[in-house]
């Protein structure tokens, strides 16, 4: 990549905001690389059209700083005596602080635990929760594998089912609370990865407390775009989600939790005394820590979430919703596209999943990719039962994805193209989308043939020496894993 514009060329500032409710013209968030030119097959650089938020949002310029500032400062966290290690011990904890504010806790009831991910936060959660094997977790198939695998190992799952559009009403979540055996846990996404769509979280904790259930929320995609409702019992989220991508996320709840029994990770850190055949362990949110935190991911974290609280939802809330509608919308115009999910006038994040008629998503993908510039993502989305609702795929769909699976020939895998929008995105990136969408539509053929590789299911360009294929891509390179 080559940054061969001046970046006020290419990408508006935040500077003056936003000048009108629906307006999105600007950034909020400067991105490290924004403006950055990419190779398209043409020979062409065009500058990167990012348009894979909800993957991984780009870096933010003022997190990368605070990064930048803290390094001198970098040693060990409550493990050194020396002046950098109580630096880095102060800068650990005020991120800690900063991961209860952003969801609404206080320091005093609530801990929060500094982990990798979102997916790490859940798993440390389902353990730590103690659930019996006859134990219920309520859970929706809407959910990020993040949100469904962990509770498997653990206990027994019951499923809140959507319609074909995508979402479930208030009802089907109640009907699965009330019946026997009453489940001990909600497992619920704040807003969903695929859609963008986002369940009633208040109105569906209250109908879980007052039935003596605990409510786990999956923040991972909420966090960033909204305010995170102080209902849940327990968040979980990532940074890298939130222009923070330095290894760092957070599972916050209550500090009663976690005051008992063993820790998910046993090691130094999380322990008072340790013997040959006895531990003390120590409490929280030590106890749930052990071995050497991730000190500049907790600053990057920290620092994600000032620059957030400082644009503030309002602002915020405007600029997604703007991306959000000509996204949705205009998706929903083009003919030959088919919009996943609610209708483009349900408020959503800046989501959107669809299909292009007679063309594998693979290849919108790659075409979007190797012509344009742009870079989405095809696939499943870490929510296969979702994804085959939404498909509308059969029982022998299904069974021949499997069976194709389990040979290791994943070209006709079923799938989608999604786009998804955040703080570093424009009014323009959405267009550039549309453009390229209609343009491939239209029939314009490719400027070059490509080959799917039958180990990923993935496009390439049929050209030497374009760096978009090599052999070392194989399997494990694949851009859909699930
Ligand atoms: C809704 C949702 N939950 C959980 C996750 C898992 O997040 P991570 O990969 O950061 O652990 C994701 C990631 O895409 C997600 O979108």
């Amino acid at each position: 990549m080559r940054h061969g514009h001046s970046e006020a060329d290419v990408v508006p500032g935040r500077p003056g905001a936003t000048s009108g409710p629906d307006d999105a013209s600007c950034w909020l968030v400067r991105a490290v690389g924004a403006g950055a030119r990419v190779p398209c097959l043409d020979g062409v650089e065009r500058p990167y059209v990012d348009l894979d938020s909800a993957a991984s949002t780009p870096a933010s310029v003022s997190v990368a700083a605070a990064v930048d500032a803290f390094l001198p400062s970098y040693s060990s966290v409550h493990r050194g005596a020396g002046f950098k290690s109580r630096l880095s011990t102060t800068a650990y904890e005020a991120a800690r602080h900063l991961a209860l504010r952003h969801v609404g806790r206080d320091g005093g009831r609530h801990t929060a635990v500094i982990c990798r991910n979102t997916t790490e936060a859940l798993n440390h959660l389902a353990y730590r929760l103690r659930l019996d094997p006859n134990d219920v977790v309520l859970t929706t198939v809407v959910e990020h594998h993040a949100n469904l695998l962990p509770w498997a190992r653990y206990a027994r799952r019951r499923y809140v089912e959507c319609g074909t559009d995508g979402v479930f009403d208030i009802e089907d979540v109640v009907a699965g609370l009330d019946e026997k055996p009453r489940p001990k846990v909600l497992a619920l996404t704040g807003a969903s990865n695929v859609t963008g769509w986002l369940p009633p979280v208040d109105e569906l904790c209250d109908e879980a407390h007052g039935r003596g259930v605990t409510v786990v929320l999956d923040a991972a995609q909420l966090a960033p775009h909204r305010p995170v409702p102080t209902g849940p019992d327990f968040v979980a989220w990532s940074g890298h989600k939130m222009y923070a991508p330095f290894g760092a996320g957070a599972l916050v709840g209550p500090f009663a939790a976690f005051a008992e029994g063993e820790p998910f990770l046993a090691g130094g850190g999380a322990v008072e005394l340790v013997d040959l055949d006895e531990v003390l362990w120590t409490d929280p949110p030590e106890r749930e820590e052990a071995g050497s935190p991730n000190v500049i991911g907790a600053v990057a974290l920290g620092a994600a979430i000032e620059e957030l609280a400082q644009i503030g939802w309002d602002a915020i809330s405007r600029h997604e919703a703007a991306l959000a509608r000509r996204l949705r919308r205009g998706l929903a115009s083009i003919e030959g596209i088919r919009l996943l999910g609610p209708s483009p006038d349900v408020d959503t994040l800046a989501v959107a999943t669809f299909t292009v008629e007679d063309m594998h998503h693979a290849l919108v993908a790659a075409r979007l990719a190797t012509e344009f510039g742009i870079g989405v993502r095809h696939g499943c989305f870490c929510a296969h039962p979702y994804l085959i609702r939404l498909l509308g795929l059969g029982c022998d769909g299904i069974a021949t994805a499997r069976s194709q699976v389990l040979r290791g020939d994943r070209r006709r895998i079923p799938g989608a193209v999604r786009a998804s929008a955040g703080l570093t995105t424009t009014v323009a990136d959405v267009d550039a989308l549309l453009v390229a969408l209609r343009q491939l539509i239209s029939g314009s053929p490719p400027p070059v043939d490509y080959v799917q590789d039958t180990a990923t299911g993935d496009f390439f360009p049929a050209v030497e020496g374009t760096g978009w294929w090599s052999p070392a891509s194989g399997a494990s390179g694949g851009c859909a894993r699930g």
